[in-house]
């Protein structure tokens, strides 16, 4: 009896010590300061000479992102597709696109990524697939069970065409035209929110939800650690039972110049932010934590969704039930070049007045939609936009890069390959094409900037200035890139990933991010938008020490990392943007 209560007792320290020991090694809460790398595959690294960017690229790649201080890598899809929309028109959720390699070689990233403690995180695309897809084929035959996995309807009688019929509604593709494409072989029109290849699936169908939590499943058994989740607010329209049977036309904006073709001659009330989309959500984040429970690992959902703040941040979750992490557009959509000090903050501030208490925030500097950083607010203020976003609390977001400041390319008609320009036309497709931020990578200044070796062409043409603006060039000395590292290596500091954040607008042009944590030294970034040299004075700030040091400058300082300054005199030379850390702690 005394026997087996003492092996009772050694059995449960045991049991105790290894659960212990097993949590302690792993950093459940990795997330919630990530620096996430948004990887392009076609642009990124081609190992294969064939001018497009491919897994194994990626994967020779990943000792470079670990040095750069990166977490984890987002990549665009890399799914087989006919590539319409690039790789966002799925044929089968779990292939790989031959073009970028097989599912060997995505283990070999997903094993290599974790040798180097890089977390892996896979574009979802629940809203569409490619019309060449099996479900969807399936579902024009009509195929029992099929029906109803897109969004089919009728046309309706055109009342000055009695014998013609139209789309069965006035919605307008995100890529201009109707939204509505008929099908001869079913006779009915499908919805696609984008490319007429991008037919939308059904989310009132029951079996579309099981198909797409399969997907999900099937991709965390390879070990990923999370989704980036493409255009979920498109996930749900207006029920046709709702309105008399047919789909409601949506009402005009009055955008004067906008045509009824044009995706912004519309409010578009019926096809966007539907309610029913948080639940969704919220059932995918239940899937995931039961993976996060057996793999003892938090896998990360970040929704993408351009919306205002009220609607996105129902996504984090509803009180009841955990969500997502929505993606903050906040710096692409309502920071501009011209943007001051006090424009910057509001910004800053409306984020994390709106986000719920508890939750985790996220700075977006630029993605595969945007135009890049360097061309959207000029090369002098990539250093100050990088600066905030690694600098502000919670998940940065880089688009690949944006680290050295890279510019938009110059893409011809001819060579032009995004869908949203294609379906324009030759005098007006550089206002929508969003190939330009697409160029290839620049590694150095050899041919195809060292993306490449192919001896033809790549599968779109560089931006000109590889030559002076890579990263070979960038590597030592002060650079875009440089500043950077630093900054991603100051976010691993404990005041930056869980200190209390201050902003302060000191003028139009000075701005100061403030991170104070009790018992550790602070850090306090300040950027300098103006065209002059200024002195600021951080008297004011009267829990931030009065002794510091620089820790990282941006191009345009002439500050030294390690020089020692006092509070009240901190010369900040014009365009600089420079991180500091107190010599004493706070606070
Ligand atoms: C958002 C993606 O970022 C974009 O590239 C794509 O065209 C649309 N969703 C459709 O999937």
């Amino acid at each position: 009896m005394r026997f087996s209560y003492f092996l009772l007792f050694f059995l449960s320290v045991l049991f105790s010590t290894f659960i212990l020991t097993s949590a302690e090694t792993i950093d459940h809460n990795w997330w919630q300061t990530a620096l996430i790398y948004q990887i392009y595959p076609r642009s990124f690294k081609d190992s294969n000479g064939d001018g497009i960017g491919d897994l194994n690229g990626i994967t020779e790649k990943l000792p470079y992102l670990k040095k750069t201080g990166v977490d984890a890598i987002w990549m665009s899809p890399i799914f087989l597709s006919p590539m319409r929309d690039i790789g966002y028109d799925i044929t089968d959720y779990r292939e790989i696109a031959p073009e970028y390699g097989n599912m060997d070689d995505f283990q070999i990233l997903v094993k290599t990524a974790k040798e180097l403690d890089i977390r892996v995180i896979l574009d979802f695309v629940p809203n569409h697939t490619s019309n060449e897809s099996d479900w969807f084929l399936r579902s024009v035959r009509r195929e029992p069970g099929y029906e109803d996995y897109y969004v089919w309807a009728d046309g309706i009688p055109d009342p000055n065409m009695p014998d013609v019929q139209k789309p069965p509604s006035n919605w307008v593709s995100n890529f201009r035209g109707s939204a509505w494409q008929y099908s001869e072989e079913r006779g009915q029109y499908y919805l696609h929110q984008f490319t007429i290849g991008q037919p939308d699936l059904n989310y009132r169908e029951p079996r579309v939800h099981e198909e797409i939590k399969q997907v999900l499943r099937f991709w965390l058994d390879q070990g990923v650690s999370g989704f980036r989740v493409d255009a979920i607010n498109m996930l749900y329209e207006a029920r046709p039972e709702d309105f008399g049977g047919r789909y409601p036309d949506e009402p005009r904006t009055g955008i004067p110049g906008t045509t009824p073709d044009d995706y912004n001659y519309l409010k578009h009330i019926y096809t966007r932010n539907l309610k029913e989309t948080y639940d969704v959500v919220y059932s995918w984040r239940e899937l995931l934590n039961e993976y996060t429970k057996m793999h003892g690992e938090h896998k990360l959902m970040m929704t993408e969704a351009y919306a205002d703040v009220s609607d996105l941040i129902k996504y984090y979750g509803n009180g009841n039930r955990d969500g997502a992490v929505p993606f903050n557009f906040a710096f692409l959509g309502d920071i501009h070049n011209t943007s001051n000090a006090y424009d910057i903050k509001l910004v800053i501030d409306k984020w994390m007045t709106y986000m719920p208490s508890g939750k985790t925030a996220n700075w977006v500097n630029g993605n595969h939609d945007q135009s890049r950083l360097a061309t959207r607010h000029g090369s002098d203020r990539v250093d100050a936009m990088n600066m905030l976003a690694l600098m502000l609390p919670g998940i940065a977001i880089t688009y690949q890069g944006e680290e050295l400041g890279m510019t938009d390319g110059y893409v011809s008609w001819q060579d032009t390959r995004d869908p949203q320009a294609c379906d324009t036309d030759p005098v007006h497709y550089a206002l929508s094409s969003r190939d330009p931020e697409r160029t290839p990578y620049h590694w150095d200044s050899s041919d195809h900037a060292g993306f490449s070796d192919t001896t033809g062409r790549t599968w779109l043409p560089l931006a000109d200035n590889y030559v002076t603006l890579n990263l070979a060039k960038q590597l030592s000395g002060r650079s875009h890139y440089t500043f950077y590292k630093d900054l991603a290596s100051i976010r691993k500091k404990n005041a930056t990933r869980y200190g209390d954040l201050e902003t302060k607008a000191i003028s139009e042009s000075i701005l100061v991010v403030n991170r104070l944590l009790p018992g550790s030294p602070g850090i306090v970034g300040i950027v300098n938008l103006s065209d002059r040299d200024q002195v600021v004075n951080l008297s004011s700030l009267r829990l931030l020490p009065e002794k510091m040091a620089v820790v990282a400058t941006g191009v345009d300082c002439s500050l030294d990392k390690g020089m020692p300054l006092s509070k009240a005199y901190l010369p900040i030379s014009a365009h600089c943007a420079v991180v500091f850390e107190t010599l004493t702690n706070c606070c």
